[in-house]
């Protein structure tokens, strides 16, 4: 019963041309996003935000999955649909982001260990009878000269495979996401390093915890220089690193792997991707879950303005089809000015 359910939402999310919309921002992110453009922050606000973004017109075409916050799990549309529902109506997988946030990983200076095991299994129930099928859990990792430290690798690590466990017992598919931060002024290469260490450590865990491969999502970050490095690598190497470091480290097991932006602009994001795709055939579906990258210009265009909903729209409208195209490696440039 649990391994066809699993399956079933695999299927349903592991399909080229198509990914995985994160608007699972907490109250503090969503607060913070919402006062970038001048907009108050309260339940409303932004229950009529995800409304705008889930009533796009032909999201289903690009986008299978919506990561949702607990808050708005259990909101309803104007027209009193459960806002999961309005999801899974359109044949959109609604998912769960479960993890209770980050702090501070004590003796090991600046390093964050992600919390929220305790009564998870009992929250993934509920989270299951209000529509959730997958679940996100986040663990992130910065570099710096002594950073991320073999302490911060393992234990993230061995709770990133505990949750995954405990998801597939429920039936419910882990999106698995080791987020290496693209802050500071460090080469490619650093990142390269940093990142094959990280995912060959959670793999370890997911076998140890015997987390069946065959039914995660893999949701890594790119390989790509700090943010604030003198020089910065170009599109072509960026592909190329990442998808080498996933063939060193990801079983082709695993269905499919769906990026997060992380930072990089709405462009860049879509671009990396393409790139990687249109580089040679990969064992896996090689996809986007991306946050900021498709919400960025939605956000933008509405706010928080009724008469703005249609552009709110349009503008994730095209994210989302950018980022399809993208993850078959049919995107060009001039799609961007279409
Ligand atoms: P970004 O694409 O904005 O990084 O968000 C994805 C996400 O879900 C982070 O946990």
């Amino acid at each position: 019963m649990t391994e066809q359910a699993l399956q079933t939402t695999i299927n349903d999310i592991a399909i080229a041309g198509k990914g995985i919309l994160a608007a699972d921002e907490s109250v503090p992110t969503m607060t913070k996003r919402l006062t970038s453009i001048n907009v108050e922050s309260t339940e409303e606000t932004r229950r009529a935000y995800r409304e705008m973004l889930f009533t796009t017109p032909d999201l289903a075409k690009y986008i299978n999955g919506v990561i949702l916050f607990e808050e708005t799990l259990g909101q309803r549309a104007s027209d009193g649909t459960p806002l999961p529902e309005l999801l899974s109506k359109q044949g959109i997988v609604p998912g769960i982001k479960v993890d209770k946030g980050l702090i501070a990983l004590t003796n090991s200076g600046n390093e964050k260990f992600t919390q929220g095991l305790d009564g998870l299994s009992d929250r993934l129930a509920n989270y299951k009878e209000m529509g959730a099928r997958f679940a996100k859990w986040r663990n992130v990792y910065n570099i710096s000269d002594i950073t991320p430290s073999s302490l911060a690798i393992e234990v993230n690590a061995e709770n990133l495979a505990r949750y995954a466990a405990i998801c597939q017992a429920q039936g419910i598919v882990p999106i698995v996401e080791p987020e290496v931060l693209l802050d500071g002024n460090h080469t490619i290469e650093r990142c390269f390093d940093a990142t094959e260490a990280v995912l060959h450590a959670v793999f370890a865990a997911l076998y140890r915890h015997k987390v069946t491969p065959e039914h995660i999502i893999l949701k890594p970050s790119m390989v790509v220089s700090g943010k604030d490095c003198a020089q910065r690598a170009d599109m072509q190497t960026v592909a190329e690193l990442t998808v080498k470091v996933l063939l060193r480290t990801v079983p082709a097991a695993v269905p499919t792997i769906n990026f997060l932006s992380g930072g990089q602009t709405p462009e860049e994001a879509t671009a990396h991707l393409n790139a990687m795709n249109a580089l040679r055939s990969l064992p896996w579906n090689l996809s986007f879950s991306y946050g900021r990258a498709l919400q960025e210009p939605a956000l933008k265009a509405w706010a928080g303005k009724k008469e703005n909903v249609d552009a709110g729209r349009e503008a994730l409208h095209k994210r989302a089809k950018l980022n399809g195209a993208a993850s078959v490696g049919k995107y060009t440039e001039a799609m961007e000015s279409a």
